[in-house]
């Protein structure tokens, strides 16, 4: 089965083409990173308006690149939530369109089961059930993948999710947004013994996170070293902050495997690009022989690949909408489908 999925929560156009759930033919990615830069994160009508502008060149582009007609598709896919609201519509819109031109199923795809997914296509022999730790710019949350389309989320955070925490840190030391992939390179030179940082003791679920406490705590540092006319070592910094975000994740991560007996762990989302979180993840999986799949940077971030991926086996479980589809800035994805 042939899908053509398309990706525009955020900052990211992309348009794919991916056979079976699993064989990636071309994924397209139009970024406007570039152009929020300026801003110090994302403008949602900015965002909405170069959506628009790029999104039907990129399909032309991606079938045109798999040498692909329009006929050979056999469904369109596309994220309906969750995300900015402007710019999730225009994916769906084209989406719908496309559906209704070419006369095949449509097929709404909640973001996060598209990060989740990413790893099908790294590792074309994963099958659930598996635990996934998610890690991205909007979302921290450590996921029981009971089935492709049955999912229940074991902890999550309870505030910021870890990369939006990078991120403000990041802006803080003057970093260009997203600041997450500049003070993961800054912080491999540094002293993470350096600064202390917290690592708050949260009563209720024992794999529930928080990082605003962190956040704050780095930010302070920041400033209250800026008043008494000093300077932070940023690099120093840099590894004491990542060293306290991992050690809020991991631990966590390895009770829940702990807790549901898998031997499979899965990372997904922006952050998963992060060195420290990787070489954590690699060395207490490795002690408890957990098989860990971390997919490459490539299809850590958003794509549009990881959305035909999730796209097949939602199609498989028969999860296939109409013209009244809508998008959702925020939308549950636990057990149900739409
Ligand atoms: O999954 P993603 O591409 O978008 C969302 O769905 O949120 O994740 C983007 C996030 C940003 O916060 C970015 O700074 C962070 O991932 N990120 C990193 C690294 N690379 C990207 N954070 C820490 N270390 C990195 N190497
Ligand atoms: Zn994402």
């Amino acid at each position: 089965m042939l899908i053509l999925s398309v990706e525009s929560s955020c900052d990211e156009t992309a348009v794919a083409l991916v056979r079976d759930g699993r064989q990636v033919l071309c994924d397209c990615i139009s970024s406007q990173v570039d152009l929020h830069r300026i801003y110090g994160g994302v403008v949602p009508e900015i965002a909405s308006r170069k959506h628009i502008e790029a999104i039907y060149g990129l399909a032309e582009q991606a079938l045109a690149k798999a040498e692909i007609s329009r006929n050979e598709i056999d469904a369109i896919a596309v994220t309906y939530a969750p995300g900015l609201i402007g710019a999730l519509l225009v994916g769906v819109n084209f989406a719908k369109a496309a559906a209704l031109a070419l006369d095949k199923p449509l097929i709404p795809v909640h973001h996060i089961r598209g990060h989740i997914a990413a790893n099908y296509i790294a590792y074309p022999d994963l099958k659930p059930p598996f635990l996934c730790l998610v890690v991205s710019g909007g979302h921290t949350m450590i996921i029981d993948v009971k089935d492709y389309t049955d999912m229940e989320i074991l902890g999550a955070t309870r505030d910021d999710a870890a990369g939006e925490c990078f991120d403000k840190v990041a802006r803080v030391l003057g970093m260009p947004y997203p600041g997450g992939a500049a003070l993961d390179k800054a912080a491999k030179s540094g002293d993470e013994n350096r600064y202390s940082m917290p690592n708050p003791k949260l009563s209720g679920n024992p794999l529930d996170m928080s990082f605003s406490g962190l956040k704050t705590a780095a930010v302070n540092l920041i400033h209250n070293t800026h008043q008494k006319g000093e300077e932070v070592e940023v690099n120093d910094l840099c590894a004491s902050f990542s060293k306290a975000v991992s050690r809020m994740l991991i631990p966590r991560t390895m009770a829940a495997l702990e807790q549901t007996g898998y031997q499979t762990l899965a990372v997904a989302g922006g952050v998963a690009a992060n060195s420290r979180i990787r070489a954590d993840l690699m060395r207490e999986c490795e002690k408890r022989n957990v098989r860990l799949c971390l997919p490459p940077l490539s299809l850590c971030g958003d794509n549009a690949a990881m959305i035909g991926a999730q796209g097949y086996y939602e199609y498989l479980s028969g999860n296939v909408a109409d013209q009244t589809l809508n998008a959702y800035a925020t939308k549950s994805f636990e057990g149900e489908s739409l």
